[in-house]
């Protein structure tokens, strides 16, 4: 098992990555200092692979465990699931010395997320996350909340887990086209700043997409190590965790000109780092040998690179502009300049547009 700490002050907590710990999920939360009742939120679809062995890992540690599942889909990060769980946190007379639990992927973790994050103004809250996505991205770093019908995340809060568990061999009951575009995410933390996991990725694919689980240990830990020196840098957003951001503008835009139906996020994101790459050569920041290993290894993880023609330059413009993070009419656009290396280029929404050649 490998422990990879964030360094948040009084916020700090340990991230645990291995094969099979989930059956150690007492003891590790135990170790984070947890001691109460332990409401576990999951999904329908969780919950049939994985609930009970975590009831019994929890259990067997001494916990009361209470299951609380939502049905399985974006569909449900809203206000009403939450106010769903509000409901029976309350019934079952949850208090603030108890414990959240979320088990799923990044739907459940930002909706449980949030939920403790108000629940009583605040209860502790741990990850157990269960997809590729979540368990290098979403489960670490605090950013917790559930969507609006006017936009994706605009309600939420920033709240960091008392521990994050993640076992990689739950991985291998996720649908592949998941495991893909999670891998976007993993591809993009060796563009922003990491060589040696670019490289690594580079010579090893193929044995992480067949889920050799010493390799996925090693690269998840990897992943959460970078995105916790990012978040330690800047927790809440205001400066350099916008780094994260990478292939996130054109990906964003992508998404929300496709209605959210087309792409995974990671898909999404995968043609936006393409492009980001792309801008980056033209606009002078690097060469065209870093552009080509980006295109090659988005391309040998099985992710497409290229904007459907039936998207339109229009509606891409407009996605981008309903990004929050775009200020004063320009988007904080990250291009990189090598493997490992980025800077901020501010670009209007046209300007972006204009240079995919769209
Ligand atoms: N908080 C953050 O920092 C952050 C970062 C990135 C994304 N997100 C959010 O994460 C969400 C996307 O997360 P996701 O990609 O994990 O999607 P998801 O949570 O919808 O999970 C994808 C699908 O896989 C299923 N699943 C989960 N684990 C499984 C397993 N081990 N085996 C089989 N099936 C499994 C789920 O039930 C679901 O159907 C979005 O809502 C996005 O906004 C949050
Ligand atoms: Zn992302």
């Amino acid at each position: 098992m490998q422990t990879v700490k964030v360094d948040l002050g009084q916020r700090s907590y340990n991230i645990f990555v291995g094969e099979g710990i989930l059956s150690a999920a007492g003891d590790l939360l135990k170790r984070a200092g947890i001691k109460g009742k332990l409401a576990v939120v999951t999904n329908s679809t969780v919950a049939q692979l994985y609930l009970d062995p975590v009831h019994d890992a929890l259990q067997s540690s001494g916990f009361e465990v209470i299951p609380i599942l939502i049905p399985d889909g974006e569909e449900y990060k809203t206000l009403s699931t939450l106010s769903t769980i509000f409901d029976r946190l309350i019934s079952e007379r949850f208090e603030r010395q108890s414990c959240l639990v979320a088990l799923g992927g990044g739907v459940v973790g930002d909706i449980a997320g949030f939920a403790a994050a108000t629940y009583l103004r605040g209860m502790p809250f741990v990850q157990i996350p269960t997809t590729l996505l979540a368990q290098v991205d979403s489960s670490v770093g605090g950013k917790t909340g559930v969507n609006h019908s006017r936009g994706k995340n605009l309600i939420g809060a920033f709240y960091q887990p008392r521990a994050v568990i993640i076992d990689v061999a739950l991985l291998s009951s996720l649908p592949r086209r998941e495991l893909v575009a999670g891998l976007a995410e993993v591809i993009k933390y060796g563009i922003i700043e990491d060589p040696v996991l670019f490289g690594g990725l580079e010579e090893k694919l193929d044995r992480i997409l067949v889920l050799d689980r010493r390799l996925l240990t090693e690269v998840i830990a990897t992943s959460c190590a970078i995105k916790a020196r990012v978040i330690e840098k800047d927790e809440r957003e205001d400066d350099h965790r916008a780094v994260l951001n990478f292939g996130h503008t054109v990906g964003h835009a992508l998404e929300a000109a496709t209605h959210y139906r087309k792409y995974l996020h990671g898909e999404a994101v995968a043609i936006g780092m393409a492009k980001a790459a792309a801008i980056s050569y033209q606009q002078g920041f690097c060469d065209a040998k870093t552009l080509g290993r980006i295109i090659k290894l988005i391309k040998m993880a099985g992710l497409s690179t290229e904007i459907p023609q039936e998207v339109s330059t229009q509606s891409l413009i407009e996605g981008m502009e309903l990004d929050k993070k775009s200020a004063d009419g320009k988007v904080k656009f990250v291009v990189c300049t090598a493997i490992g290396k980025t800077c901020f280029h501010l670009l209007t929404a046209e300007q972006i547009a204009a240079a995919l050649g769209k």
